[in-house]
């Protein structure tokens, strides 16, 4: 049985048509598969491969050298803090604390016991300017300060009622190791 569905992976097998170069459907196809899967499993990433007709080493080494893609359980909601110069001199450091104490969580790439969130430290982001930054999800987030980071929060918290959320994919367990490695390098915006 797969583990993308049927769907999915005729939506990937679409995808090279619309690239100047096939290859370069990889990273979307990635993306949807994580989308899909919740993490890029072996399985997930062979699956892309041969959707995609590449060479499956080649898949697999897209989604290890790009921080966006992960290949264990990861939390609903990531924060991506950076920890770059410009933002550790305006308070990274007492962001990443603030938001390890909010969620409950000790170590980068740990995941919250309600499989909510779970936080990297990344490099340099590319908006010094508004230093201190994060991605979250999708979104920059800018001029941190605790009280924002408690709004991002309570804002998910509040979307996750019982009704509203999925039980986590049942690889999201608490006690799996969860990080990679340390901190990230990220490409501009990823
Ligand atoms: S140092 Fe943080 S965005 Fe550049």
């Amino acid at each position: 049985m797969s583990t993308l569905s049927e769907h999915l992976i005729e939506e990937i097998r679409e995808l090279p048509a619309k690239y100047p170069q096939p290859r370069s459907a990889v990273m979307p196809a990635l993306d949807l598969a994580q989308e899909e899967v919740g993490y890029l499993t072996a399985e997930a990433m062979s699956e892309v491969a041969a959707a995609l007709k590449l060479d499956p080493g080649y898949v697999e080494g897209v989604a290890t050298f790009y921080t966006l893609f992960h290949l264990q359980p990861i939390g609903k909601h990531r924060f991506y803090v950076c920890t770059n110069l410009s933002c550790t001199l305006r308070g990274a450091n007492e962001i990443v604390a603030h938001v390890k104490g909010a969620v409950g969580v000790h170590e980068a790439g740990e995941l919250s016991k309600d499989g909510l969130f779970s936080y990297e430290e990344v490099e340099c982001l590319g908006a010094c300017e508004y230093a201190p930054v994060m991605r979250l999800d999708h979104r920059y987030e800018r001029d941190l300060t605790p009280s924002k980071i408690d709004a991002l929060i309570a804002e998910r918290r509040s979307l996750a009622t019982p009704s509203a959320v999925e039980p986590p994919h049942p690889a999201l367990r608490a006690d799996l190791p969860a990080k990679r490695g340390g901190k990230k390098r990220t490409t501009k915006g990823g």
